[in-house]
């Protein structure tokens, strides 16, 4: 009997995992794709494994790069992994080193759950956060715009009303100087109304623009990366991310530059449907921060180009709303900045994020 101690092992991670149903236990020899043992739960879905080589589980014809169980053994400590199968079901693992063998080879213990309903029931979730807060801002912008329709409409109405009224007159001939001024009085009354209406609903949107503040744009990307995580995951793709730590900070404001990774995240790996590479780059010249957000994905046709920033335009049915690069273009200009679009159609897109910052 091997005990946890020297298996190196957390001995509550042991006892979890050896008492709960539909976790998979393993020996492998990373050297030689062994696999020396199998626990019962594994057995039921893949028998032979004995006579087969390590990586054929993970429904892969070759030695998986990089090998979990192989860095375990190199860096002689436990490594974690999330591994999405050829056919769509991702597992959480865990290698941990194990003890040498008679003939001097390491093997390692592999324990992984099928954890495939989790990540879609997460990704459902986060979906529906996005989309509730995406409804929050449209129910702001209906509410304003609702605001700014009442109090316009009555004084609006009261124009047009003098203004019919005086031109019968005019027509008619028939009209005195008392008559036209007062009219003329009353008009400007509700226009300076109007005005008013105006002014506030200016103020009342510049409260709710920007709480300048330095910030971190590394920061903004990890943050954001974080939330669309089990988007990433349930779509086999590859994320490299170059920002320097050193990255000038921006003067802006987090959430709302949050929200536009977030959307650009979003729209890469949309375009992305089974796998791929989303590169986040970020560069600092003299007044300017850069990011740079790139897919391999599908690409945008060069007519749909011009189309990008029109508020509704979606190729994606009921699963778009069309508003996400309109609303990141229009946050990131009420950051001094702009926001470029650059795409093939079957190489990918990338997006350029571009920020001034003050030394
Ligand atoms: N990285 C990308 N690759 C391919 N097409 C893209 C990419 N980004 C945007 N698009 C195209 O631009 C359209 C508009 O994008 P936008 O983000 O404004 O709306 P959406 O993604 O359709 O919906 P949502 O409001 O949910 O973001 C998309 O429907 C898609 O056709
Ligand atoms: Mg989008």
């Amino acid at each position: 009997m091997i005990a946890a101690q020297e298996l190196r092992i957390d001995s509550g991670v042991l006892v979890t995992a050896l008492t709960t149903g539909g976790t998979f236990i393993r020996v492998v020899v990373p050297e030689s794709n062994k696999v020396l043992y199998q626990n019962e739960e594994l057995h039921k879905i893949f028998p032979d494994a004995l006579q087969r080589p390590c990586y054929h589980f993970w429904g892969r014809t070759s030695h998986c790069e990089p090998c979990l169980s192989g860095e375990a053994i190199k860096c002689n400590t436990r490594q974690s992994a999330t591994v999405h199968t050829p056919k769509g079901v991702t597992f959480a693992c865990f290698a941990h080193p194990f003890v040498q063998q008679a003939d001097g080879t390491r093997a390692a213990l592999e324990i992984f759950r099928d954890i495939t309903r989790e990540r879609a029931l997460e990704h459902a979730v986060e979906k529906t956060k996005l989309r509730l807060l995406e409804a929050q801002n449209m129910a702001t912008v209906g509410n304003l715009a609702g605001t700014f329709v009442h109090a316009v409409r009555n004084p609006l109405a009261g124009i047009v009303l003098y203004v019919d009224m005086l031109l019968r007159k005019v027509d008619s001939n028939n009209f005195d100087q008392k008559t036209l001024k007062d009219s003329l009085l009353r008009i400007k009354d509700s226009a300076t109304k109007c005005e008013e209406v105006t002014k506030n609903l200016l103020k009342l949107a510049k409260v709710q623009k920007t709480e300048l503040k330095p910030v971190n744009l590394k920061e903004v990307v990890d943050q954001g990366l974080h939330v669309v995580s089990s988007k990433i995951a349930s779509k086999n793709v590859d994320v490299v991310t170059t920002l320097p730590d050193d990255l000038p900070a921006v003067m802006g404001d987090f959430a709302q530059l949050q929200v536009v990774f977030i959307n650009l995240f979003s729209n890469a790996l949309d375009a992305m449907p089974s796998a791929g590479t989303l590169t986040v780059h970020g560069a600092a010249s003299d007044s300017a921060v850069e990011v740079k957000v790139a897919d391999t994905g599908c690409g945008i046709p060069r007519e749909n180009l011009s189309l990008l920033f029109k508020d509704f335009f979606s190729t994606k049915g009921d699963k778009g709303t069309g508003l996400g690069l309109t609303q990141s273009r229009r946050i990131i200009q009420t950051h001094n900045g702009n926001l470029t679009v650059d795409s093939e159609v079957g190489k990918g897109t990338t997006v350029t994020v571009k920020l001034p910052y003050k030394k």
